[in-house]
């Protein structure tokens, strides 16, 4: 791999990853049900939790100048159980972001189809329970079907297609701001928290969905000019942008419409639409649906990476790790993946897929943080290109903020992470266990190693021919 990204494409790339869904469809959803303008507050409680994390990605990333999974980081602070559970849970956390993300694109799409006259039947228009006659959502299916065929079609968006896209998207957010924000009836705002301070936390929970997608960045490691310095600005970067951003389109979305008549499928269109901005909401819509299709790119293509490592360690079947000959993509990977996610998109509303997602990225969050604290005080000579400051506190408050917004979320949300993980500690008993052994008699992660290449040895380029995470 060549080292070509710089400081400005990086976060390009994070930018990317953040902002999708979680703008788009769920702020209006959450002002909508739980929150009403303090949604803004729970934009900022989910930022100021995510920053923690942030701080702890980026001194990993800024230790391991290759594209390493965080799987991998943990197994070898915490050990092979931990880093299996880790990567297990990741697996369907990225699955079900695509899923999330497909769901907030097809209500774009609907919206869209709307405003040319096509109507799509009840049944095809969402999961059950989100509205009359609802059966499936067709169109979420679709997408995450068709993003499967693409990514082992071997279409790489390239950091350059990616770069397009992502300033289209940051174009798109803009143009809401500037133009929304001559809109606002302040009258819109009051009561500012119509569900009081526990709504605002609650929506926090969900809305947290908004606030990863740096920890993306990590695949882009080995193709990154100095990796050690420039990875962890790209991340503290991406994610203050996003900041800034949501902030403003929160204030225009309920500014713009009352929170109880928001639309949760297409919520800043239809707002625009309210305001009598038709036309403006139609190109929203259509830069909403070019601007989250990155978001689905990156992480499926990360999910598949993730399930590639997890096979190479002999923790997962090789089967599922197989590279087509001639596409020199993870084929199989991809083709489960996208089918889960489109079962998921398929008949789960987004709230509940959402959350499943949150309550994975949270899980591994606290973990990565323990991680950090554990090997700084492990091995605190290591290279480092960025260090978490404030230490021991941000990753002890990192895991505390990622507890308290876990306990937000509902109980099936709980009971389905349960049973995921209980399925996962079933396959590593009976195949991981003993495959991973026969596979790396060493153990899949040496810290000494990590410690040696961290002590100046750059990966041999394209000693890895696939990115993972
Ligand atoms: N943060 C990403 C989104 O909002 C996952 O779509």
């Amino acid at each position: 791999m060549v080292r070509t990204l710089g400081l400005t494409q990086l976060t390009m790339i994070g930018v990317g990853a953040i902002i999708g869904a979680g703008i788009f469809s769920l702020a209006a959803a959450v002002a909508k049900d739980v929150a009403g303008p303090a949604v803004l507050i729970s934009f900022l409680v989910a930022g100021a939790a995510s920053l923690c994390a942030a701080f702890a990605y980026a001194e990993f990333a800024g230790m391991v100048p290759k594209a390493g999974s965080s799987y991998t980081y943990c197994a070898a602070v915490l050990g092979e159980i931990v880093g299996w559970i880790v990567g297990w849970d990741l697996l369907l956390e990225y699955t079900a972001i695509v899923a999330v993300v497909a769901i907030g694109m097809s209500g774009y799409l609907g919206f869209l189809l709307d405003a040319v006259g096509v109507q799509l039947p009840a049944w095809a228009l969402g999961a059950p329970g989100t509205g009359a006659g609802h059966r499936i959502d067709l169109l979420a299916v679709v997408i995450c079907l068709a993003v499967a065929w693409l990514l082992t079609r071997g279409t790489r968006t390239s950091a350059r297609v990616e770069t397009v896209l992502t300033i289209v998207k940051i174009a798109i957010v803009l143009l809401v701001i500037v133009v929304g924000l001559t809109k606002v009836h302040t009258g819109n705002l009051h009561p500012f928290a119509p569900f009081g301070l526990g709504g605002a936390f609650t929506g926090a929970a969900t809305v947290f969905f908004a606030v990863f997608g740096y920890d993306a960045l990590s695949t882009a490691a080995e193709e990154s000019v100095e990796a050690r310095s420039k990875l962890p600005k790209a991340m503290m970067l991406s994610l203050s942008i996003s900041m800034v951003l949501y902030v403003l389109v929160c204030v225009v979305l309920t500014g713009m419409q009352r929170y109880s008549d928001l639309d949760p499928n297409s919520g800043i269109s239809s707002a625009f639409a309210s305001a009598g901005l038709s036309g403006l909401a139609n190109v929203i819509a259509v830069g909403a649906v070019i601007g989250i299709v990155t978001v689905t790119f990156s992480f499926m293509m990360g999910a598949s990476r993730l399930w590639y490592a997890l096979s190479r360690d002999g923790l997962m079947p090789a089967w599922f790790g197989a590279i087509h000959p001639k596409r020199k993509v993870p084929h199989r990977a991809t083709w489960t993946i996208g089918a889960v996610a489109a079962v998921l998109a398929g008949v789960l509303p987004i709230n509940a897929v959402a959350e499943l997602t949150n309550i994975g990225v949270l899980l591994a969050f606290m973990v990565v943080c323990a991680s950090v604290l554990i090997l700084r005080y492990r091995k605190p000579h290591l290279r480092r290109g960025f260090r978490c400051p404030g230490m021991p506190v941000v990753p002890v408050l990192g895991m505390l903020f990622s507890g308290w917004l876990m306990s937000f979320l509902q109980w099936e949300t709980w009971v389905r992470l349960g049973a995921w993980l209980a399925v996962g500690l079933v396959v590593y008993a009976t195949y991981g266990y003993r495959r991973t052994r026969e596979v790396m008699p060493g153990g899949s992660v040496d810290l000494d190693a990590l410690d040696e290449m961290t002590d100046g040895e750059e990966p041999e380029p394209g000693a890895e021919r696939l990115p993972v995470r």
